[in-house]
């Protein structure tokens, strides 16, 4: 296969947080995979800025570290490695004072393209953009990547997407949502929009709902500080879930480009209904397999934080009205697995004679392990005995289909950060987008801490609560099986 790699022009890349763990696990052993696909022009610069005091050496030499522990093969490329870190670039900064400013602007040029990466606490967002300024580091073509959580509820999102406003324009904002920069999150848009067979049937007169699962196997260990105050629903809903209902239920934009996406995008999260009570069950892992309970793991004996949530919603437009939406996602479960179903409606009539069995056409689309799609159809069961009826699926992972030329297929973050360095926003989230989704998520879980809503406990590697599967079972349906 002939590589795809598209070049980008010449940068200069400043990660504020170059020290902490996204970066060590994920920014940079991403980056130096762009490095050996030929990707990162000569002349790039990657450049840390943190609190700790280290120099130039001691920052190749903590990333050298990273790659190793957290790099796929590419490791193993040691003379590769050592060309990477000596693009490695760092500055001790204070975000909140004086220090580093003037060496950091004394380094980054002003002739290649500038993008600074905001993977530090969101409270020290407002004080690098403005410093970014008032040192005169950052000009109109800079651009900013932010991580999230964007804000904990719509008047926090609100409150900094004004101080970013005061400093950026939306053109330079890049709000990351790492879910949008998965291979089978923008396979989703290929299938749907690159195929006739599926849109004619993408609606309510042809399916009867739609499942998003995303399942975790970890827990909260170790971020329990930042999770008890998040919640399954800040941390994954609001964001990552919300994302893929919006890919799967969106109009058909006139191009895939930023604005035309975001702009369907976003009359999805306007028209999703509030959720009644009784259609959100929420779930705490007990402890087990080993592991210690939710509870412990965040060192709050008495939280009511959800580490699960399953939801039933509704999209009030023509093509919705009337198809439920059951998103589920949650810590410590049966298996890691992230998949969407969209479940087609039972045929109105069957021809075939004691033919009692509900036949139903069914797609997933697998988003990890395995990437890949399957699509359940009916035949006849081979041999003698009549006309009788099977489902089997026609089922495709992605590394089978492709074979063994198939490119690596980059990891979520390496991609995002080639999309801002060229400029690229479609798989960012716009400002008014994250607002919109605050706003449909905050009475949500204003309602549930009013009535002080207890999260139901599960078992560690179950599936959630029973109450979720319950909830599937009064409506006459089933969850797909969780299986890695
Ligand atoms: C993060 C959440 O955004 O996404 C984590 O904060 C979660 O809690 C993670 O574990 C899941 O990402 P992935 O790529 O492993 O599915």
């Amino acid at each position: 296969m002939v590589s795809r790699v598209i070049p980008v022009e010449t940068f200069d890349l400043v990660i504020f947080g170059g020290t902490g763990d996204l970066a060590r696990r994920k920014i940079l052993p991403g980056l130096f995979r762009r490095f050996r696909s030929g990707q990162m022009p000569e002349g790039s610069r990657i450049i840390g800025a943190a609190r700790s005091d280290l120099d130039q050496a001691g920052y190749r030499q903590m990333i050298a570290a990273a790659v190793a522990e957290f790099g796929g093969e590419e490791k193993h490329d040691s003379k590769g490695l050592e060309a990477f870190i000596a693009t490695l670039d760092y500055v001790a900064i204070d975000a909140k004072g004086e220090g580093g400013w003037a060496e950091l602007a004394s380094i980054v040029r002003k002739d290649v393209v500038q993008a600074f990466y905001f993977s530090v606490a969101p409270s020290l967002f407002g004080d690098l953009a403005e410093r970014l300024h008032t040192n005169s580091i950052a000009n109109a073509q800079s651009r900013i990547v932010v991580e999230k959580p964007f804000g904990r509820d719509l008047e926090t999102a609100r409150a900094l997407n004004e101080t970013l406003a005061t400093h950026f324009d939306e053109s330079q904002i890049y709000r990351i949502d790492h879910y949008l920069g998965k291979e089978t999150v923008q396979n989703l848009m290929a299938v749907r929009f690159g195929n006739m067979l599926f849109e004619p049937l993408w609606n309510n007169h042809y399916v009867d709902h739609i499942q998003i699962t995303v399942a975790e196997t970890v827990g909260v260990g170790g971020r329990g500080a930042y999770y008890d105050k998040s919640g399954a629903m800040r941390d994954m809903v609001q964001n990552h879930l919300m994302q893929l209902l919006c890919l799967i239920a969106m109009e058909p934009p006139s191009q895939f480009g930023a604005d035309e996406v975001r702009d369907e995008k976003l009359k999805v999260i306007r028209a999703l209904q509030p959720v009644e009570p009784h259609h959100i069950v929420r779930g705490q892992y007990d402890a087990g397999y080993d592991g210690k309970s939710y509870r412990e793991d965040a060192e709050n004996p008495r939280s009511f934080t959800e580490s699960f949530i399953a939801m039933k919603c509704e999209i009030a437009n023509w093509r919705w009205a009337g198809v439920p939406f059951y998103l589920r996602t949650g810590k410590r479960m049966k298996a890691r697995s992230s998949e969407i179903t969209v479940v087609f409606k039972d045929l109105g009539h069957s021809i075939f004679e004691g033919d009692e069995a509900r036949h139903r056409n069914i797609l997933s689309i697998r988003l990890q392990p395995n990437e890949g799609m399957d699509l359940q159809v009916t035949i006849k069961e081979p041999g003698p005995g009549g006309m009788r009826l099977i489902d089997v699926p026609l089922d495709m992972s992605f590394a089978d289909a492709l074979g063994p030329d198939a490119e690596e297929v980059p990891d979520a973050y390496e991609r995002l950060i080639m999309d801002v360095i060229r400029g690229n926003q479609t798989l960012f989230m716009r400002g008014d987008e994250v607002e919109a989704a605050w706003s449909w998520t905050d009475p949500l879980i204003n309602g549930w801490e009013a009535r002080n809503d207890v999260p139901k406990l599960y078992d560690a590697g179950s599936t959630g609560p029973e109450d979720a599967m319950a909830m599937m079972h009064r409506d006459g349906r089933k969850w797909r099986e969780i299986k890695a």
